[in-house]
């Protein structure tokens, strides 16, 4: 499988928040920011592995600051590492007024996308090669940030998480506390 370069997986967006976007205190709706999140990253994981590609999951959204009506949003993606049938997406978002042309960073988020064929199976993707020094970072974090996950989602067990013992320290002792339904 070929590999593309992150940055071969870079895509931007640019919106406009129109009326129908927003909620009752004029700034932009939380579901459309997360449509809009939702459709730049699926567009860097099908740049990265030219296949049809589904969301399995999105994490750490944080919206910190509200988007006014009027506003342009700019959403700029990447692939930060792909795996087996999966790919980790970073989505940062930023937001400019047109009348002062001020430009604030609004929020980031990562979202994990899997391959897959034409009944809907997982097929394995080419890898993505970071050049600059943030992707390598990111390239780095994507590992403990994909365990973190699986963790979440109860698909793996602490002691499997290698990586983020090397962060936390996690040791065979906290496997016997984990959450209720981790022991799938
Ligand atoms: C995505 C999907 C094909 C995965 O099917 P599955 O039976 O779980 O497949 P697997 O167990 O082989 O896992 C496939 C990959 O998904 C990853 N994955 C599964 N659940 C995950 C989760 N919660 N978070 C992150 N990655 C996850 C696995 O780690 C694996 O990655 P890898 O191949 O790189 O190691 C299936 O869950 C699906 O079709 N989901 C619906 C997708 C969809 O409709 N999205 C739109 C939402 S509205």
């Amino acid at each position: 499988m070929k590999s593309k370069k992150v940055s071969e997986t870079y895509a931007l967006k640019t919106e406009i928040v129109l009326p129908n976007d927003t909620n009752n205190l004029g700034n932009l709706m939380g579901g459309k920011l997360l449509h809009w999140m939702d459709v730049i990253t699926a567009i860097s994981a099908q740049r990265a592995s030219n296949r049809t590609v589904v969301t399995v999951s999105v994490d750490f959204v944080e919206f910190k600051k509200s988007i006014p009506l009027g506003s342009v949003v700019i959403l700029e993606s990447r692939v930060t590492r792909t795996f087996n049938s999966s790919l980790e997406v970073r989505v940062d978002v930023a937001f400019e007024n047109l009348g002062t042309g001020e430009k604030q960073s609004s929020n980031s988020a990562y979202y994990t996308f899997v391959a897959v064929d034409q009944s809907g199976r997982p097929i394995p993707v080419g890898n993505v090669e970071p050049e600059t020094d943030p992707e390598k970072e990111l390239y780095q974090g994507a590992l403990q940030r994909r365990e973190l996950r699986l963790l979440l989602a109860g698909r793996i067990k602490a002691d499997q998480a290698k990586g983020l013992k090397e962060i936390f320290g996690i040791d065979q002792g906290i496997s016997g506390h984990r959450p209720q339904g981790m022991d799938k």
